[in-house]
């Protein structure tokens, strides 16, 4: 759970106040976050193989509980597989700072329905 409370803090140092627009952190997935999914997790979870059923191609910004999953999956380093092109440290960063991951909701993407405000 150290971990969480650094992505929370680091989410909040990196935007500062006020909150980023929706769009920003829209723009942000786009840059950041879509090409390491491409080249780290469409393998397995895009539009050819849908692996758990996840196809990471399809999922968006809103989609909450498919990040929860796979953010966990990240940050435990279940995924990628080993043996498989592993994530940068960069990488996994940019994967969990920029994406709306419902522990952090204090963050611009405005968690109000996340039942877990208290941790
Ligand atoms: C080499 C293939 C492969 C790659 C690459 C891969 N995965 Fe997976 N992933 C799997 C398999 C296999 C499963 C298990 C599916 C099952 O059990 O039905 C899985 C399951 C998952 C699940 C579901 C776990 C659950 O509890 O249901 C998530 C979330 C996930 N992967 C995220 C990712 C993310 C994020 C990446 C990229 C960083 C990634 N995966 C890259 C093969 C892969």
């Amino acid at each position: 759970m150290v971990s969480a409370l650094l992505v929370c803090a680091g989410l909040l140092s990196a935007q500062g106040a006020p909150p980023a627009p929706a769009d920003d952190l829209a723009a942000r997935f786009t840059r950041d976050v879509r090409p390491i999914l491409e080249s780290h997790c469409f393998k397995c979870h895009g539009p050819q193989k849908k692996k758990g059923d996840l196809d990471f191609s399809k999922v968006t910004l809103r989609d909450r509980r498919a990040w929860k999953k796979a953010l966990l999956q990240v940050e435990e380093r279940e995924m990628p597989p080993e043996g498989e092109n592993p994530l940068s440290s960069e990488q996994r960063e940019a994967l969990l700072r920029r994406t709306p991951a419902p522990r952090c909701s204090g963050a611009s993407t405005a968690a109000s329905t996340s039942p877990r405000s208290a941790t």
